[in-house]
């Protein structure tokens, strides 16, 4: 069914002025955008979005990297959103991900480089993994539109 899903393009991507790429391909995907705002997110904000990676290792250099930095955030809408969008990003290690997908065509990070310097995997976006986080993050990255 219809569903909508939450969609971040990241620092690495916006610093790269990849965002109209990236957001192509979502709506190339048949995917609508419902919201879309370039943020500046606080600390406060990226360590609760991910909330589930508190205590790892590198939980702090991830919440460092999305924090203050832009951001844009999306709501996208379509189709069993979720799958989709996650189908289009790819695996989560762009040096892994496949051809034809956002971080196999755009990124070429490793966990093994990101982890040596102690900083966060350049894999260019972040979607929802379920309905339930989709709802979840967008609350958080869209207050007014919950
Ligand atoms: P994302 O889909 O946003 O969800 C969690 C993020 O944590 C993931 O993409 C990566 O950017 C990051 N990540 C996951 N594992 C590691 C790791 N071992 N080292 C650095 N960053 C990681």
């Amino acid at each position: 069914g219809v569903e909508e899903t939450l969609v971040l393009v990241k620092p690495d991507a916006v610093d790269r002025n990849l965002v109209g790429d990236v957001l192509h391909r979502f709506e190339a995907a048949g995917l609508s955008i419902a919201a879309l705002e370039l943020q500046h997110p606080s600390t406060t904000l990226v360590e609760e979005h991910y909330e589930e990676h508190r205590g790892k290792d590198f939980y702090p250099g991830l919440v460092a990297f999305l924090a203050e930095n832009p951001v844009v955030a999306a709501i996208l809408q379509g189709e069993n959103a979720v799958t989709t969008a996650r189908t289009i990003a790819g695996e989560t290690e762009p040096v892994n991900a496949e051809d034809g997908t956002i971080r196999g065509d755009l990124g070429q990070d490793t966990l093994e480089q990101a982890d040596a310097e102690n900083r966060a995997l350049y894999n260019l976006v972040h979607t929802a993994d379920s309905p339930q986080a989709a709802q979840r993050e967008i609350t958080m990255w869209f207050p007014d539109n919950a």
